[in-house]
């Protein structure tokens, strides 16, 4: 990462990438020199339907397919948004964490448009992405609250400002997304798990199933959701012995119990957490809520509910902008580039690289 001064005077408009699981995505975002932004367009196509039939990602297909969309997507984002390579002033692009092979297609590609547009490579943390978004879509300020939740990251963070991220609690085994596909594999549901169990739940009655609270009453912020997982196969197959088959109801009702029960778990943790944070900041900051998870209805029912006991504010992005999208990208690339940060065209792909890690 290489520091230029701060470019706090105009307007900074940023073609962002994303490929590092199973969306290829890119967008044109604008950041005002006020701080606000707006987004010139948002391209994005999932692989969902390439990925179905094993009932997960598999790496290879992902990149493969990325390489084969890319091109493409970039050019339907530049055209959506009226603009050509010489309207740029930054290209963004996901540099890790994901699966590989698709962070290599995604840096590739920007390096070499990069150097063909003349302009700065900004390489962006993923995660930092879903973190930033409320800035763009709610234009909230530091500090905040971040309940990160996807497919492969649970996280309570306090964001104290760019780079500046202190974990609080994580995840001790499953990621909240990935439980929720997990637990919906086992009941046949399909993939990806997570909105087709949200699906299911709603014509389902919670109080038929009484599953585990994990960490309940444990010290500290950390989730734990594979005992939940375990429990529920449990159930299930004891309905298998009783009735042969797993009737629509059941799946709804066991559906229903499992998303509460996640619900009441998160709750817990980030109630606890709240307060911690308040005491230490001195005020009540808010809560933002980021990921693929939190597209979920439910939830966010939930934790509304939880902001409002509390005196808390609770912001989540729209749905299309919580799951991956190259908006998010583009968006945290302008913040960094306004911030001063450049990237060198030999910035290498990482496969982990923790947020807590970051600085500006
Ligand atoms: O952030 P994301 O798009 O990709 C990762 O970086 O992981 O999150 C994907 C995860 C998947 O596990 C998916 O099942 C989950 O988010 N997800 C949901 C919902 N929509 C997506 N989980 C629960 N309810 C949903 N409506
Ligand atoms: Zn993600």
């Amino acid at each position: 990462m290489s520091q230029a001064q701060p470019q706090s005077k105009k307007a900074l408009t940023l073609l962002g990438i994303e490929t590092s699981c199973d969306e290829t995505a890119a967008a044109v975002v604008r950041r005002h020199a006020d701080g606000s932004g707006d987004i010139l367009s948002n391209q994005i196509l999932s692989q969902v339907e390439d990925h179905a039939p094993y009932g997960g990602v598999v790496p290879e297909l992902a990149a493969r397919a990325h390489i084969r969309h890319l091109d493409g997507l970039v050019r339907g984002a530049l055209s959506d948004a009226n603009l050509t390579f010489d309207d740029i002033d930054g290209i963004a692009v996901t540099s890790g964490p994901g699966l590989i092979g698709g962070v290599i297609v995604g840096l590739l590609e920007a390096k070499g448009m990069a150097l063909a547009a003349q302009c700065p490579l900004i390489a962006v943390n993923h995660l930092e992405g879903h973190a930033l978004t409320a800035r763009l879509t709610d234009g909230i300020s530091f500090p905040y609250l971040l309940l990160l939740v996807s497919g492969g990251h649970s996280q309570l963070l306090l964001v104290e400002g760019l780079g500046r991220y202190e974990k609080l609690g994580g995840t001790i085994d499953d990621a909240v997304g990935e439980a929720f596909d997990k637990t919906a594999k086992l009941m046949g549901l399909g993939f990806p798990g997570g909105p087709a169990l949200e699906q299911t739940a709603k014509s389902g009655d919670a109080t038929r199933y009484t599953l585990p609270h994990p960490m309940k009453g444990r010290e500290g912020y950390d989730l734990s959701f594979s005992g939940l997982k375990t429990a529920v196969r449990t159930h299930l197959v004891k309905e298998l012995a009783a009735n042969g088959h797993l009737s629509d109801q059941v799946k709804a009702d066991m559906a229903a119990a499992f998303q509460e029960t996640v619900g009441n778990v998160l709750a817990n943790r980030i109630g606890k957490a709240m307060e911690h944070v308040k005491d230490r900041l001195g005020a009540t900051p808010q809560l933002v809520v980021a990921g693929g998870v939190a597209a979920n209805q439910a939830l966010r029912a939930r934790l509304n509910t939880l902001t409002e006991e509390l005196g808390y504010t609770l912001i989540v992005p729209p749905p299309k902008l919580c799951t991956d999208n190259a908006v998010m990208i583009a968006w945290a690339g302008a913040e960094r580039l306004h911030a001063g940060q450049q990237d060198p065209l030999n910035t290498a792909p990482r496969a982990r690289w923790p947020l807590a890690d970051l600085t500006l």
